[in-house]
């Protein structure tokens, strides 16, 4: 025993049961064993329609996982399940708005009538509305319209608490072995310049995965959250080689990420079950 550390009470001991391969060791009742296997678990990607969402719907499709598949965008999403099906996997399509709590409650209402059950959620869809908090210019002073603000606020952090919300409510009601919610930051929950409604979110996701390990764990619902670096989607594509490459001189591993590093971190956070409330930085070492 650690000096220092209380003892745990006989009822305590009790209750949790004595190891009996190693009697000075215990294991919960909640424990049967080191990881996770994501087959036939249905999961939730948020966001899904392209991008990192459609990486981590098709990783988690592959390893045997129903992915539920949510996206505004029904074209996109149907891509996605294809993609899931390819991988060998199941996915299928759910349209609606993280946004909005109306949405939210039909969708994992949806989800377990349709896939038979809930086992985690990937809180991945988000949104940019760049701008300064204040600008100086010509004698002229330009502010972040409330707006702007609150765009990403509704969409990369209410929508992230909504999400996380109604997968936790229905895990508990299905009483899950193991539930796992993640939820995807970015580098810029540091503060990027340019980026105060994003930092802001991305910052409080971070702390939501550390919050809700604290309070749901007493139901086996375990959290994580995945903080990418710069990743090759779109919009990264879409830019000019000579921005592009100014973005890859400043990563220690000299690249871009792709889709599936962040779906490995993701992975990872469902399958390691001794995870929770901990953010994976996944930037080739830019932070
Ligand atoms: N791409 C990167 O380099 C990078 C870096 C750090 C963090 N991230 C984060 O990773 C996540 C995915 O990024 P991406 O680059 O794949 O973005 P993306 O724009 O390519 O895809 C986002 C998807 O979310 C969907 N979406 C947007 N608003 C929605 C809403 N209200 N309800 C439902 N779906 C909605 C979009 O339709 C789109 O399909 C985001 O949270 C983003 O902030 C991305």
């Amino acid at each position: 025993m650690i000096q220092g550390q209380p003892r745990l009470s006989e009822s305590v001991i009790g209750a949790r049961g004595r190891d009996s391969h190693n009697p000075g060791r215990f294991h919960t009742q909640q424990t049967t064993g080191f990881s996770m296997d994501v087959k036939d678990k249905v999961i939730v990607v948020t966001g899904a329609g392209r991008g990192l969402g459609r990486g981590i719907a098709k990783m988690l499709a592959s390893k045997g996982a129903k992915v539920a598949c949510v996206d505004l965008n029904e074209a996109d999403l149907a891509e996605t399940v294809q993609v899931c099906k390819d991988a060998g996997g199941d996915g299928q399509a759910f349209i609606a708005n993280v946004a909005k709590e109306d949405d939210v409650e039909k969708l994992f209402a949806d989800v377990v009538s349709e896939l038979g059950g809930l086992h985690g959620v990937v809180n991945n869809a988000g949104i940019t509305r760049d701008g300064l908090l204040v600008k100086a210019k010509d004698g002229q002073i330009t502010k972040m319209p409330l707006q702007q603000w609150q765009a990403v606020i509704d969409v990369n952090l209410t929508g992230v608490f909504l999400c996380a919300r109604e997968a936790a409510a229905k895990m508990i009601e299905l009483g899950v072995d193991e539930g796992v919610i993640v939820n995807i930051s970015s580098l810029a929950r540091q503060g990027s310049f340019g980026q105060s409604n994003y930092s802001a979110a991305k910052s409080g996701v971070a702390a939501l995965a550390e919050v809700w390990a604290k309070e749901l764990a007493r139901y086996n619902i375990r959290t994580g959250a995945v903080a990418p670096g710069t990743i090759n989607t779109d919009m990264i594509a879409a830019m000019k080689a000579e921005a592009r490459d100014r973005l890859v001189s400043a990563v220690p591993l000299k690249r871009i990420g792709e889709p599936e590093h962040i779906a490995m971190s993701v992975l990872f956070i469902f399958e390691n079950s001794y995870f929770t409330g901990r953010c994976i930085d996944t930037d080739g070492g830019l932070r």
